[in-house]
């Protein structure tokens, strides 16, 4: 038995969660339990501890059926640190297109002994499909326009480190909310912790229903600029969207973009976030992802933190 370097402490009884399907299906006390683990991981991870091998033996897939740079990466990164052997699986590559379904091609890769599978699916709903008829833990890494609940995790994280708290702060989500699963995350982890959630962007792209969601909505950034701590940039999800919803680039950027004239109307702590990949001078400009109120590259180290926190709870006390 290798030697655990670090203490991760004790996984209370109320955590029973198999799969990691959204944060809509959270509690407040199991999202506050993975940011804690994944604070000890971080710490570890910032003492040295590249390699700590709870996991050791389990094996993860990786099925990816959307691109993907950060997400993939960090996982794999995740169940390697930890100990856990990884297999990519490549949808282009599969017999997906000689028609084999989504199910059928998961529940041959669980006979090949594996423990859990994290899945990227344009359709809402296939890790939920995958949940109900794998014995395996199925994470969820993004399915379709609908939830991507470790991105969610670690936007809060990072806030949460920022402000040393979650509840009674202000967060602006920015852009394509429409089409974003990091904003339906956001929203569903940010409201059960206490925060104020404003979604803003065109209204193409935003509406009032959103509303029924616990949030309030904006069409206009410069309205809400003085009152936010946090402000947290969508891409514009161009692959997702039947038709254009603004008439140009250009024109969105002169409204939307986060640019050194807007961050001077901002709280002086005001906290930037990008879930990546960002198009600079479109959400926002180059200046500002790069300066000094940006936590875009933290948000990623703090993605690989988390994904340890999710497998370790999921995989390591599985009966
Ligand atoms: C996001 C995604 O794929 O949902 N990126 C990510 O996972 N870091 C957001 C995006 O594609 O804009």
């Amino acid at each position: 038995m290798t030697e655990v370097p670090v203490d991760l402490g004790p996984v209370p009884p109320f955590w029973k969660q198999r799969h990691l399907l959204g944060l809509e299906e959270l509690s407040a006390e199991e999202i506050t339990l993975i940011l804690d683990k994944a604070e000890i991981f971080r710490r570890a991870m910032e003492a040295g501890h590249r390699r700590i091998p709870v996991l050791a033996g389990k094996t993860c897939v990786n099925l990816f059926f959307e691109n993907s740079t950060r997400t993939r990466t960090s996982f794999s990164l995740a169940a390697r640190r930890l100990g856990a052997d990884v297999v990519d699986f490549s949808a282009a590559t599969s017999s997906l297109s000689k028609g084999e379904t989504v199910v059928d091609t998961a529940k041959n890769l669980e006979a090949m002994q594996i423990d859990a599978v994290i899945v990227r699916h344009r359709t809402p709903g296939t890790p939920h499909l995958l949940a109900q008829n794998l014995r395996s833990a199925v994470i969820n890494a993004g399915d379709g326009p609908h939830e991507h609940p470790t991105q969610g995790l670690l936007d809060i994280l990072t806030i949460r480190q920022r402000f040393g708290r979650v509840a009674g702060l202000t967060v602006a989500l920015v852009g394509d909310i429409q089409h974003s699963r990091t904003a339906r995350s956001n929203i569903w982890g940010l409201k059960k912790l206490g925060a104020r959630v404003i979604v803003c962007g065109p209204s193409t792209l935003v509406s009032p229903l959103w509303e029924q969601l616990g949030v309030e909505y904006s069409y206009k950034l410069d309205d809400i600029l003085d009152r936010v701590d946090v402000l947290n940039l969508l891409r514009i999800q161009f692959e997702r969207q039947a038709t254009r919803p603004f008439p140009s680039v250009r024109e969105y950027a002169l409204l939307y973009a986060m640019d050194r004239r807007r961050l001077a109307r901002t709280k002086p702590n005001i906290l930037i976030l990008a879930p990546g990949p960002i198009n600079r001078g479109v959400e926002v400009t180059a200046e500002v992802a790069d300066g000094p109120q940006s936590a875009i590259l933290d948000q990623v180290t703090n993605g690989v933190a988390v994904r340890m926190a999710v497998l370790w709870l999921l995989l390591a006390v599985r009966n």
